[in-house]
């Protein structure tokens, strides 16, 4: 008797980090039911796309490949689960399975859990993956029937880095963002569940955590007081007592919640590392406040000054957006001189792109032309590299303690790892995946350093 090839699946992640942790937490469900990675997206027996809806560039990067996976699906005789989960799936929920008949399962960001649920159904009914009978089915929802993926378990790319989930869900109200109507409202996880789980990767040799949420540093604000530790400062804490744990991260914090608790933890707690994102947005007080972000222009400059000088070679990342409905060019001047204020050691640079549903959407007679847009993006890019290309040159000559990850694909026989401020290193050197070395830095970009490993 032989027994059966195991049935295989692929994963196509889009977006965030969260999304990307969330892939890990579907990955390790399959594999927990007895799946395979397949060789390629063709030959899967699940096929699961693991959607963003942010922006509009990943929406057709879906549809593309969903009528892509339509014609595979019809080559194997509709032999093959096409399964659509994450944020894109909540916002089309009303008629996504319709629009793509062929996909067999839709299940949203907080409802990973029910895709297994699915699958076991499917293999319940005696049928075998693909062939379930009566309609495709669809699980969404951004309450209570969400649930952490971190119940489920996980697979893991990089040994020695992993991303823990401290909260679901977002309770501003910015006014470009559909985060809130996707994710849901911000839930924390337990503090003493966050806790376990590290020490478990610890023990697993894990040595670099990034914690995450979409509003991560607002954690623990709607956890029960009942004095135990709950906050964010208490959480950094905590995770950097815990014995193997060298590194610690996290994304992304929003500045209405960076609280000086939040900084002196970061401050004093040496696996936190001298590095943070923060994301600006803009660098108008007007367009700000368009955007419901909460702050001022000067607030801002005062935050990052503030949390300078209780770290002073924090390196700064950003997220930018540029052409919000109305912004002028005197206004979006205003963000680049902030980007020369605060000097960024790198931005991520967005056009805005309207979303269904949000209030930024609804003022469409303010919409800037696409082609201003991109002109405005262009000049940004321009300015961004400028200052990231200055500050890694801060680091020449210095010797950074580097988490190494692997080769480097080139040049040949090099190593790549990453710096304490988040920069990927790309070093002459002979050490082991997960070990942390000290490489001197020779030679800096906007965004890579280049060294050599220092032996003693
Ligand atoms: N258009 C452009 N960029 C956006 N972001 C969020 N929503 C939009 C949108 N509608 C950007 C923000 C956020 C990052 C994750 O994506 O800069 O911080
Ligand atoms: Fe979106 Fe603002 Fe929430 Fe970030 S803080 S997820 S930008 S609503």
């Amino acid at each position: 008797m032989t027994t059966p090839d195991p049935q295989s699946y692929h994963v196509l992640t889009f977006g965030c980090q969260m999304n990307a942790h969330d892939s890990e937490r579907i990955t390790g469900m399959l594999e927990q039911r007895g799946m395979v990675p397949a060789a390629d997206q063709a030959d899967a027996d699940v096929v699961v796309f693991n959607t963003c809806t942010i922006r509009e560039k990943p929406d057709q990067k879906l549809y593309d490949q969903l009528q892509r996976v339509k014609g595979t699906k019809r080559r194997r005789g509709g032999n093959q689960v096409i399964a659509v989960g994450g944020c894109l799936v909540e916002a089309h929920r009303d008629n996504l399975l319709a629009e793509f008949p062929w996909v067999d399962v839709a299940f949203g960001p907080g409802r990973i859990r029910d895709l297994g649920n699915y699958l076991e159904l499917a293999d319940g009914e005696g049928a075998g993956v693909g062939h379930v009978p009566g309609e495709s089915e669809g699980f969404y929802g951004i309450a209570d029937e969400r649930s952490f993926a971190s119940e489920l378990p996980t697979r893991r790319d990089r040994p020695h880095q992993a991303w823990v989930q401290i909260s679901m869900g977002c309770n501003m109200k910015c006014s470009y963002c559909i985060v809130p109507a996707v994710r849901g409202k911000e839930v924390s996880r337990p503090f003493a569940e966050i806790v376990e789980e590290v020490e478990r990767l610890a023990a697993d040799g894990v040595r670099e955590v990034t914690l995450l949420g979409q509003n991560v540093n607002s954690y623990g604000n709607h956890l029960p007081r009942d004095g135990s530790p709950r906050t964010f400062a208490e959480l950094l804490r905590a995770v950097d007592a815990i014995e193997g744990i060298d590194r610690i991260r996290y994304t992304s914090p929003h500045p209405a919640h960076m609280q000086g608790d939040v900084i002196a933890a970061m401050a004093e707690c040496a696996a936190v590392m001298p590095q943070l994102h923060l994301p600006m947005q803009a660098g108008s007080t007007r367009v700000l406040k368009a955007m419901r972000r909460t702050y001022s222009r000067e607030r801002f400059v005062d935050l990052a000054a503030k949390i300078r000088a209780a770290i002073p070679d924090i390196s700064y990342s950003t997220d930018i957006i540029v052409g919000f409905p109305g912004e002028t060019e005197a206004e979006f001047l205003e963000t680049v001189s902030l980007c020369e204020e605060i000097r960024f050691d790198g931005a991520f640079t967005f056009i805005y792109s309207a979303r269904t549903g949000t209030e930024a959407a609804a003022m469409e007679a303010d919409f800037i032309p696409p082609a201003e847009q991109q002109r405005r993006l262009e000049h940004l890019i321009d300015v961004v590299r400028g200052i990231a290309e200055e500050r890694h040159t801060r680091h020449v000559g210095q010797v950074q303690e580097v988490l190494v990850e692997g080769a480097a694909r080139r040049p040949a026989h090099h190593l790549r790892g990453r710096s304490p401020h988040n920069v990927k290193v790309v070093f002459e050197g002979d050490a082991p995946e997960g070990a942390i070395v000290p490489v001197r830095i020779v030679h800096a970009t906007s965004e890579t350093l280049l060294g050599r490993q220092v032996t003693t």
